[in-house]
């Protein structure tokens, strides 16, 4: 990878900032950890975009604030990126600066519109932002104490919404291609994908109770499948029970044909020989419907065998029955016991008995096993499915306990260790839970975390307004007598002559009382409570107000001077009062450092939120003698100054007001002389339009 710091546009860090819960973070440094201000890097990509990135501790982790620009300024993008407390105990911060900027560029990758705006070759060509933060490895390796400065810095694509690939952040001493195979993952993340840690809420109780309604689908199923069987076996029956019944008509009809022979030839009944011949007509019709009612081949071999029996019956009773009416009756009678009695009535018996027989067995009987086996069936299906249901509905029932049990139980603990009032230990408990309760203890942490920040600030608020009272009291006692003896000195020194070399003294008394008015000024700003109200402010005359202060210090030390704030700009949403006194510390600050003339331009423009809002940046150039990078990071601490008679407090009562108004300040060294203070402010609302 080849580095090029310089496409890093500036570092900065500031210590001593209000206690915010987005701001503030802990590095490791000699041993031990200390609180101190965000850290900030900015890499300015070649077309423009841009990305921020500050460290900041997120809950449960540490990581980096990301705000992707783009070449507007306008913030496209803002989020947390979030990385591994191991991080942070090595101390490692610039290498999360570094990854936040990976990030934020991966992100600008994402973003299609943006992308159809560069050229994808251009994209590849650019130096990674990562670079920088490679090549300040021998200062990374100084604060992780490490023996010797880090070889290699790797990182994969690093799309931050796909927490996932958090695995996939290597840190080495040796490069990829010698360590060979996979990136180690630095930190003992769930793969939650495929457990319950990975599922929401509504997801695992969708689990559970499809897990329980399977089971009964299936024993549903089943019991319908069961009530179908039944209802054929028993219609089966039905059927052969009407067969059974035209039979038994059949029969009833052959033997009354029977008994017809035997009233007509012992002449009981000279008409019976017309009712055989009627009853016989009467059995055809029902034979064929009994006949033709049944498949089975066994009863259609019966019904063939007990027609044929009746063509017989017919046959020789039609010869008995002419025998008897020829007058032969004897012949008749022995016909009859021969052929009828003796051969047809004893198979007629054994025929009817076999179908009497079959019908049982084969009907009843079947219609028995089709109930049999639709009872086994069921039994083979259900014992296995009442068996696997009590396993694994047992098996769910616990783990889907667990999932919910452990979050809840976990979030106990943390509640009442924030109710102890042990933050840290509270931050320490580990979220696996990605689900709805998981979000729940990462939220409870957040506010926790806020609710500690809020109380620190109460804190250190109590103090400085203690601080401010002293502070009045003392100022009170000091401004009357300051304001004596400079009405004193002057009165002396236009009684005394021109040439006079008494009144370089004189004039020197003046200036150091007005030093020691300009400092209590500070001190008082800096230390009292201050009233906050915005209204909707134009920026031109503020700006303009701001100068003619300077101007007779702008003409001595003959400084070139640009201003350019458009009148067509929207009207800030700021405190007036407030904003000018930041303005009028950050172009002191800028003349202070052009003793011997320069230029200085300052400007003021509208910036565009991807949410329809609007913001205001102004910006103050000098072409002074720059800040060393040893200073950057510390120019808007409280007291820190390069000045023999500043009190250091200018930045950071401006950076204070600017804050409180909702804005951002941030200072850095110009590309190639001088500083740039940029002053970030709301619009007002009533500016607001629909981004573009
Ligand atoms: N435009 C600038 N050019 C160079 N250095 C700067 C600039 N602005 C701030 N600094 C540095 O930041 C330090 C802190 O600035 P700050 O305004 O807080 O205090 P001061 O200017 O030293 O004191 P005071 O504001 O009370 O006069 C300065 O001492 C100076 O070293
Ligand atoms: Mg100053």
């Amino acid at each position: 990878m080849k580095v090029e710091p310089e496409r890093l546009e500036g570092v900065m860090g500031a210590a001593g900032d209000p206690p915010d819960p987005e701001r503030g973070s802990e590095v490791e440094q000699d041993g031990e950890v200390r609180e101190h201000a965000p850290r900030r890097d900015q890499v300015q990509l070649p077309d423009g975009l841009g990305v921020d990135a500050t460290s900041v501790p997120l809950v449960g982790n540490r990581g980096v604030d990301v705000a992707v620009r783009d070449h507007d300024g306008a913030t496209l993008e803002r989020g947390p990126n979030h990385f591994d407390d191991v991080l942070l105990a090595r101390g490692q911060e610039e290498e999360h600066l570094g990854q936040g900027r990976r990030a934020g560029r991966a992100r600008l990758e994402q973003r299609p519109h943006r992308l159809a705006e560069r050229s994808a070759v251009g994209l590849a060509r650019q130096p990674d932002p990562l670079a920088p933060a490679v090549e300040k490895r021998g200062e990374v390796a100084r604060l992780g104490g490490l023996a010797g400065p880090l070889d290699a810095l790797e990182c994969d694509e690093y799309p931050s919404h796909r927490r996932a690939s958090r695995e996939r952040m290597t840190y080495s001493n040796t490069p990829r291609h010698a360590r060979g195979g996979a990136p180690r993952a630095l930190t003992g993340f769930p793969s939650g994908a495929h457990s319950l840690h990975g599922m929401t809420f509504r997801k695992k109780l969708l689990l559970a109770f499809s897990v329980m309604i399977v089971p009964l689908g299936i024993i549903g199923a089943q019991t319908l499948w069961n009530v179908r069987q039944e209802r054929v076996a028993l219609q089966t029956l039905e059927e052969s029970l009407a067969r059974a019944r035209v039979f038994a008509d059949v029969e009833s009809v052959i033997y009354r044909k029977l008994r017809k022979v035997r009233d007509y030839l012992t002449g009981w009944d000279p008409q019976a020989n017309d009712e055989f011949e009627r009853l016989d007509a009467l059995l055809h019709p029902r034979l064929a419907e009994w006949r033709q009612s049944s498949v089975d081949p066994d009863d259609l071999r019966l019904a063939g065998a007990l027609e044929s029996l009746d063509v017989q019956t017919d046959t020789v009773v039609r010869r008995a029955f002419a025998l008897y009416r020829g007058g032969d009756r004897a012949e008749a009678s022995r016909l009859i016991q021969r052929e009828l009695n003796g051969q047809i009535l004893p198979a007629l018996d054994s025929t009817i008995k076999s179908i009497y027989t079959t019908s049982r067995t084969h009907n009843i009987a079947r219609a028995f096993r089709n109930l049999q086996a639709t009872e086994r069936s069921t039994t083979m299906v259900l014992i296995p499915i009442i068996l696997s249901s009590v396993v694994f509905g047992a098996l769910f029932a616990v783990l889907i306990a667990r999932a919910f049990a452990r979050p809840v139980a976990g979030l106990k603990t943390m509640m009442e260790m924030v109710g102890r009032g042990e933050f840290d230990q509270a931050r320490a408990v580990e979220i696996r839970s990605r689900d709805e309760l998981g979000g729940l203890a990462r939220q409870f942490l957040v506010m926790a975390e806020r609710l500690r920040r809020a109380h620190e600030g109460i804190i250190q608020a109590e103090k400085l307004a203690s601080l401010g009272q002293m502070s009045a009291a003392v100022a009170h006692g000091l401004r009357n007598p300051l304001a004596s003896i400079r009405a004193a000195t002057q009165l002396v020194l236009h009684q005394l002559p021109a040439r006079s070399p008494q009144r370089e003294h004189l004039q020197a008394v003046i200036a150091e009382v007005d030093r020691l008015e300009k400092r209590i000024a500070h001190l008082l700003d800096f230390t009292k409570p201050v009233a906050f109200s915005p209204v909707a402010e134009s920026l031109s005359p503020l700006v303009d107000r701001v100068l003619a202060v300077f101007s007779e210090k702008l003409a001595r030390q003959g400084i070139d001077l640009k201003v350019d704030v458009g009148s067509d700009l929207p009207d800030a949403w700021i405190d007036a009062v407030q904003i000018e006194q930041a303005v009028l510390e950050v172009i002191s600050n800028a003349l202070d450092a052009m003793p011997r003339g320069g230029a200085l331009a300052l400007s003021a423009t509208r910036i565009a939120a991807p949410d329809g809002g609007a913001s205001l940046r102004v910006t103050v150039r000098d072409t002074g003698e720059g800040i060393p990078a040893s200073a950057l990071a510390r120019v808007s601490e409280p007291f820190f100054t390069t000045k023999a008679d500043g009190t250091g407090l200018g930045l950071a009562i401006a950076k204070r007001f600017v804050e409180q108004n909702a804005g951002s300040l941030t200072i850095v060294n110009g590309e190639r002389e001088g500083t740039v203070v940029t002053i970030t402010l709301p619009a007002s609302v009533t500016d607001a339009v629909p981004a573009a």
